[in-house]
């Protein structure tokens, strides 16, 4: 809204014929495409040197052409003009054109920033003009950004929640109708689907989003400990109970706690916590008054709790307590519409380093993603994108740099949440020094020498680094 011209500028353009300038010298080629194209509601352009090309690139407004076909073989060669044009900031998607087997010129070209490469004579026309349509689609989901295009919820400035697919605006819907009322919302979902972060969501588009926010993990301790840091313990209620402690649902009130995988918790702690969906109270343990709290409850698994009322692990009077509005997220497989807009946010998340530009990406490495099942999730394209970045050193992310064996498993090291988790800056040090070693022993098949000198560092020091992994591992 702030920006009402280049709003404006974008619409007529939205509506406006698509342009695409060919650049090749030899004619039957250019009038081939240009019959094709044209077919498809393109206003073709043409250009038959390099300079011409340059020229014809950067021109503005409504004559700048929403994709450039570019042979390798002209006046010049054109990967050069590729790479021109780059320097010059034009970042119009561009393919390459080649007449020979698609080898180290087709590479190059790609890792200069050409979307992809078609090889000449053209035998399958109905697949140039996919490509075509492809990398213009693309490029405007790129350019459209996150407010404009993407239906996301903010978060918080450096986290939306990203996507465009039925499922995902039915997710929002519901958010947005449950954001204002005191509502217990089940949050559903595979891992990594992103229930966290719609809990974040409604939290910070209720009128509680002033208050605190508290997320625990009902899976990551043994009962007592969880039913005290729930409910807080009076002076004395058990051994080590020195001082009277307040719980996390006092800590809460008027804001909201997150129950995460709720699934785990024991049968005896569901009853404590119905009776404060009920009564909005709650006796600390140990104690005997009783303790009013207002907080609104968010509860998230990645179980099934139906079945797991049929089996008798998880109380029914509690489930339609807190199912009274159930939010699930789809997994990624079947919202497959939705990994393009998150690549390109995770592009734009994850940085090679704070103040490198956003990495680019080709169409074969996006369809690459596309065509996978992701069974971790977004966490896991998440985790596959920032690894990509790193591979391919923040330039352009081509097929190569997209692996999927072990991405599954969290980031190697997860700053953020580690610092979360109280992690010191020496502790971060440490571990980042255990991948290290890790990585080189890898890299140099586990010859310590090898790998030490990779590091240039002592053979000794590695290898004392390289044991506390092992134990780590097998205490951790
Ligand atoms: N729609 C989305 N848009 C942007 N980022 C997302 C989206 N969904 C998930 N993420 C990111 O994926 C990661 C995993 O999300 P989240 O922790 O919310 O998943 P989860 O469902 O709680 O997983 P688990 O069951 O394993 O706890 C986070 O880094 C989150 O920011
Ligand atoms: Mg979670």
């Amino acid at each position: 809204m702030a920006s009402a011209r280049s709003d404006s500028k974008t619409e007529a353009k939205d509506t406006a014929p698509l342009r695409a300038l060919i650049c090749d010298d030899d004619e039957a080629v250019c009038d081939n495409l240009r019959e094709l194209l044209e077919g498809e509601g393109f206003i073709v352009e043409q250009a038959a040197t390099s300079a011409e090309t340059l020229a014809k690139a950067q021109a503005s407004g409504d004559e700048r052409p929403d994709v450039i076909l570019l042979d390798v073989h002209m006046d010049l060669n054109g990967v050069d003009v590729l790479k021109q044009l780059r320097d010059r900031g034009i970042e119009t998607p561009i393919i390459m054109m080649t007449a020979v087997a698609p080898g180290a010129t087709a590479a190059e070209a790609i890792q200069n920033g050409a979307v992809d490469y078609l090889v000449k004579p053209f035998d399958d026309l109905e697949a140039v003009a996919r490509l075509v349509s492809r990398a213009v689609a693309y490029e405007r989901l790129k350019q459209a950004g996150p407010e404009a295009q993407f239906l996301s919820l903010h978060v918080d400035p450096r986290e939306r929640i990203v996507g465009a697919s039925p499922q995902m605006v039915e997710v929002f819907k519901l958010v947005g109708k449950v954001a204002r009322t005191p509502t217990t919302v089940l949050i559903t979902g595979e891992t990594g689907t992103g229930k966290e972060l719609i809990s974040e969501a409604i939290h910070s588009s209720s009128d509680r989003r002033n208050g605190p926010l508290i997320k625990i993990n009902c899976a990551a301790m043994p009962e007592s400990l969880l039913e005290s840091m729930l409910f807080g313990h009076e002076k004395g209620a058990f051994t080590g109970a020195l001082n009277q402690h307040k719980g996390l649902f006092e800590v809460a009130n008027r804001g909201t706690i997150l129950l995460d995988e709720i699934g785990e918790m024991s049968m005896s702690l569901q009853a404590k916590l119905l009776r404060v969906l009920q009564d909005h109270q709650f006796e600390r343990v140990g104690g005997t008054e009783p303790v009013k709290v207002d907080v609104r409850v968010l509860a998230a698994t990645n179980r099934d709790l139906k079945t797991e009322v049929r089996e008798r692990r998880f109380r029914e009077d509690l489930f339609y307590r807190l199912d009274v509005m159930e939010a699930h997220m789809p997994p990624l497989r079947e919202r497959k519409e939705d990994i393009p807009l998150l690549t390109i946010h995770f592009l734009e998340k994850h940085r090679y380093s704070p103040r490198s530009p956003a990495a680019h990406i080709n169409l074969a490495a996006v369809d690459k993603l596309t065509d996978y099942d992701w069974p971790g999730n977004v966490r896991e394209l998440e985790n596959v994108i920032q690894r990509a970045v790193v591979l391919s050193q923040g330039q352009v992310i081509t097929e190569e740099h997209i692996s999927f064996s072990g991405a599954f498993s969290r980031p190697l090291i997860d700053v953020e949440q580690r610092v979360r988790d109280g992690a010191t800056l020496e502790d971060l040090v440490n571990e980042v020094r255990r991948e290290a070693v890790n990585a080189a022993l890898r890299i140099n098949n586990n010859n310590a020498t090898k790998a030490a000198e990779a590091l240039s560092m002592p053979i000794a020091e590695l290898e004392r680094v390289a044991e506390i992994k092992a134990s780590v591992e097998i205490h951790g």
